[in-house]
């Protein structure tokens, strides 16, 4: 029997219960206090058809998710059976990156629609970066006439096309994809990345720069000195009118304020952020990054959300604890660790083995399902129960279109849904191999085509060549080994 993520509990009873081929079998169902834990549910299969029973009603979704894909192995009938099933964590995301990329609307439910096959119960949207900034917003309108417009765009092709690239989600679009998450148990978190990856706002609104200096969005991938002003009133303003547009569209618990990747070379010689570090009696621009962080956290919070930012976000040390969550990528430095090692929430999507935007020459898809998400080096064991989920992103610069969208999360994302779902205790590679045959056929009537076998754990001669052609544009990879360096310190 193919299932994935593979249930906790799984007991066959002998026998079957037959219907019609092409028809539902009988299903009843019941929320019952019996079960305690949030989303867990049980199934019963007997002569009297199917019972599943929930402690929520996101568990009786999850049992009928479950009962879905047995439909998918059996014609007409199904085994008698028990299954007790209960989430390993209660964050189970994946991250689409539409700012390098733009992502139709029934592109991103197709991928929804996939991820929701195996429970995953968190679509992380990233919506603002230095290529384009993607979310109609009435108060700061330039952030789409200007800043949703790449003037020309390479996608790892080698060569710059020198077209504009211009797209946006209204916010109607943006709407309907929230409701089609929610249909599917699926929160929509969005992302507004500040201060740094700001290229786009800043082109829309270069006063909010440390220099004022105009600038267009970025044509290629990269880490930017040019980022939001920390000492000007005029950076919460516009970002707080941001939020609140965003957070009519995405009515879910958590915001991601990003805050990666934010050098403060012009933090470090401005005078507006050098007067707010001294007004604020800050020691550095680092801690200026972390009191900002507060003040959106505490701006969110008011609005009853929880916020969630990359993990150099608290480098400084001086982020409260109380509503941040980290999403843990690459950073291990003391800090990063002290947040988690000291009981704060962290979520999981370490670039090795986690970012599906890079070759499964790099990733494979053997790594990624046995990658222990609770084994971080200089992780205590309060750290590693810190761990509230796992999330996979994918970055899109070098994503050209759907089709390779499709082949670089799948099928690693359903490894990422077997640790989300189940942990690490009871992993079983074969079999799960044998579920992931079965779920790339399956995928194909969800219009998505999967990395085919011989991708998934290509051996090191095709790792190099894989690894090479990834590497071709250079400033990748100078950008991979300057994250690589930095994982180090
Ligand atoms: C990131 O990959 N810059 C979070
Ligand atoms: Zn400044």
């Amino acid at each position: 029997m193919y299932l994935c993520p593979e249930p906790k509990t799984l007991e066959l009873k002998g026998g079957y219960y037959r219907f019609e081929a092409g028809t539902q079998p009988a299903v009843k169902t019941k929320i019952t206090p019996l079960l305690a834990q949030k989303e867990s549910y049980r199934i019963i299969i007997d002569e009297n058809g199917v019972g599943i029973e929930a402690a929520d009603e996101a568990g009786i979704y999850y049992g009928k998710l479950t009962l879905k894909q047995l439909l998918m192995n059996y014609r007409g009938c199904l085994p008698y059976l028990y299954i007790y099933d209960e989430p390993e964590y209660y964050y189970r995301g994946f991250m689409i990156d539409s700012c390098r990329h733009f992502f139709t609307v029934d592109e991103i439910k197709k991928m929804v629609n996939a991820a929701a096959l195996f429970k995953f119960n968190k679509f992380h949207f990233h919506l603002s970066d230095d290529q384009g900034f993607r979310v109609e917003i009435d108060s700061y309108p330039k952030l789409t006439t200007i800043g949703s417009v790449r003037p020309s765009s390479d996608f790892g092709r080698g060569e710059n096309d020198k077209t504009p690239y211009a797209f946006y989600y209204t916010k109607q679009e943006l709407k309907e994809i929230v409701e089609y998450c929610r249909e599917r148990y699926i929160e929509v978190i969005p992302e507004f990345d500040i201060p740094g990856h700001t290229s786009a706002v800043l082109a829309s609104y270069p006063e909010l720069s440390c220099t004022g200096e105009s600038i267009e969005p970025k044509t290629t991938a990269g880490v930017f000195t040019d980022i939001l002003c920390g000492g000007n009133p005029e950076t919460l303003k516009m970002i707080y009118a941001v939020i609140d547009e965003m957070c009519e569209i995405f009515p879910g618990k958590y915001f991601h304020i990003g805050g990666d990747e934010a050098p403060k070379n012009r933090w470090n010689v401005c005078t507006k952020c050098q007067n707010k570090i001294k007004e604020l009696g800050l020691k550095n621009a680092e801690e200026l990054h972390g009191w900002l962080v507060n003040e959106v956290a505490f701006h969110l919070k008011k609005k009853g959300k929880k916020t969630i930012c990359w993990n150099e976000a608290v480098r400084a040390g001086n982020v409260d604890h109380d509503n941040v969550t980290v999403a843990w990528w690459l950073d291990s430095t003391k800090a990063s660790l002290d947040w988690a090692n000291s009981g704060n929430p962290v979520i999981v999507e370490s670039f090795t083995p986690y970012y599906a935007d890079y070759p499964y020459g790099m990733h494979s898809l053997k790594s990624v399902y046995l990658y222990n998400p609770r084994k971080i080096k200089g992780m205590t064991s309060l750290g590693a129960s810190s761990v509230v989920g796992i999330e996979s992103p994918v970055w899109t610069e070098y994503i050209r279109d759907f089709a390779t969208l499709g082949k670089m999360c799948f099928p690693r994302w359903l490894a990422v849904a077997d640790t989300a779902w189940n942990g690490n205790d009871n992993k079983n590679y074969a079999k799960f191999l044998k579920d992931v045959v079965f779920f790339c056929e399956i995928l194909r009537e969800y219009g998505i085509t999967a990395a085919s076998e011989k991708e998934w754990n290509i051996l090191p001669h095709g790792k190099l060549s894989q690894t090479v052609g990834f590497f071709r544009n250079s400033l990748t990879k100078d950008f991979v080994k300057q994250l690589l360096k930095k994982d180090e310190k």
